[in-house]
């Protein structure tokens, strides 16, 4: 991502923060979080945002999947592409981090990385991509409308952009936000870029089982 890019997708981000945030000033109730400016947040009871949801995808194995086979675990998900340079492989490097601090407890989640870019993230490609992060990592992808669907669903801007720095064709910009959905595929908190493997740990732990 070249800096311009890497600003633009900074504005981005905070623009998606302010959007929850703001949900925090409607008074919608069971509300809580650090504020606008705010790393981290968490939306609960009425009025929760809808992130997620229903999607069809194709994990790295090639089976088709849908938000119903992760049912019953809590999803620690993030959407990026594997030719990203740099913001991607740092944001699973600190998703594998907190798993591994989690130590046991971290069997009640399941990462998941959805690719933003499925023309060129086949399965094979998220498969030995993934892997070099943690081994509980699944990788998803699929048709460009079924990753527009998710991604639209997530609230996750993506776009294609021409990458100067790189022999790549081209580079995609996207936002980037470390998700955890409950058990039960419902939004539970977020984490924006840059978080901590402490504080993504220390702030999931709450929601886990022993
Ligand atoms: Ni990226």
């Amino acid at each position: 991502m070249t800096p311009k890019a890497r600003f633009l997708m900074a504005v981005l981000a905070v623009t998606v923060f302010a959007g929850l945030a703001g949900l925090y000033f409607m008074g919608t109730g069971g509300v809580s979080g650090r504020g606008p400016a705010g790393e981290t947040g968490i939306i609960q009871g009425s009025g929760t945002p809808s992130i997620g949801g229903p999607f069809t995808l194709v994990d790295h194995t090639g089976k088709t999947v849908t938000e119903r086979d992760f049912l019953g675990k809590f999803m620690l998900i993030y959407f990026g592409f594997t030719y990203c340079p740099d913001v991607c492989p740092t944001e699973l490097q600190i998703m594998a981090a907190a798993l591994q601090s989690l130590g046991p407890k971290a069997e009640q989640i399941q990462p998941v990385f959805i690719s933003v870019d499925p023309e060129r993230d086949t399965p094979d490609v998220l498969a030995t991509y993934v892997k070099q992060f943690d081994p509980r990592f699944i990788g998803l992808t699929g048709t460009v409308e079924q990753v527009a669907a998710v991604s639209k669903a997530y609230r996750v801007f993506f776009r294609k952009a021409k990458d100067e720095s790189s022999s790549a064709d081209y580079s995609v910009d996207h936002s980037s936000i470390i998700y955890l959905m409950d058990r039960e595929g419902k939004f539970l908190v977020f984490f924006g870029p840059g978080t901590s493997p402490d504080e993504v740990a220390r702030k999931i732990e709450p929601y886990l089982g022993q």
